[in-house]
């Protein structure tokens, strides 16, 4: 089991492939050693890092920050064609998700947080979608598991029911931070973009949350 500074490691190491993306994608000049110069000119969200996409929380403040998530392998619709401006994140009841959401009423239009586990992630989201949430995260909030420091593969279930809603795994510890916040502030939501723009954001002052370095 790796500790957790790997995982920043790792970070890092797909912050540096990025200039090589960006050499492959042919906007070339990008110098090694003046990356905080670099600009994802021409380069969309979602290529940034991988496959992987961003989200900023504008509400509350304390949460403040651009998040990281990873699209679902092999279901759910992706999520390049998504424009979400100041829609509601919200932890369902169960936190769970793998049966009807109780407050399925206020999640019409917008974004779903569920826990991992007790249900295959397609069931989750098949849930998430009958609710008419726009998109479900999935993270992990068991701190014991030898995954909470990762990010999940989200696979096929290989049921005959396919989401469509695009799915993605957000890192246990900002799904924790997250849902513990807003149950401190008596909060049942938090206001966010999804995907962030981060066409002309530099590498260097992505606002990722400070925990993670810790
Ligand atoms: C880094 O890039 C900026 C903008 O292109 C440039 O003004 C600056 O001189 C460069 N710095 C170094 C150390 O190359
Ligand atoms: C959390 O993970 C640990 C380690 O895998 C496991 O033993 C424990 O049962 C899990 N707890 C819950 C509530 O799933
Ligand atoms: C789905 O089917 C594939 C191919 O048979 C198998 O490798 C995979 O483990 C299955 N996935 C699940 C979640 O059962
Ligand atoms: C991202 O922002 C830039 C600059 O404001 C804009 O030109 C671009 O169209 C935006 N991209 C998307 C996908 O909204």
């Amino acid at each position: 089991m790796q500790l957790y500074s790997s995982l920043v490691l790792l970070v890092l190491i797909q912050f540096r492939s990025l200039s090589c993306d960006e050499d492959e994608l042919g906007t070339g000049q990008v110098q090694e050693d003046n990356r905080s110069a670099m600009h994802f000119n021409s380069v969309t969200t979602s290529a940034i890092i991988g496959n992987d996409a961003f989200f900023e929380i504008t509400d509350p403040p304390s949460l403040g920050y651009t998040y990281r998530i990873r699209p679902a392998k092999d279901f759910g619709r992706g999520f390049n064609e998504l424009k979400l401006q100041q829609v509601r994140l919200i932890p369902t009841v169960p936190e769970n998700g793998c049966s009807f959401f109780k407050n399925s009423k206020k999640m019409k239009g917008h974004v779903a947080l569920v826990d991992r586990g007790d249900c295959t992630f397609q069931k989750k989201a098949l849930y998430a979608q009958m609710a008419g949430a726009k998109v479900i995260l999935v993270t992990e909030n068991n701190v014991s598991s030898p995954e909470f420091d990762y990010y999940i593969e989200m696979v096929h279930d290989n049921s005959s029911s396919d989401p469509n809603i695009p799915a993605a795994f957000l890192l246990g510890k900002n799904g924790l931070i997250i849902k513990e916040t807003l149950k401190k502030l008596k909060r049942s939501y938090a206001v966010i973009n999804l995907p962030q723009n981060l066409t002309f954001v530099p590498a260097y002052t992505i606002n990722h949350p400070p925990w993670l370095s810790l």
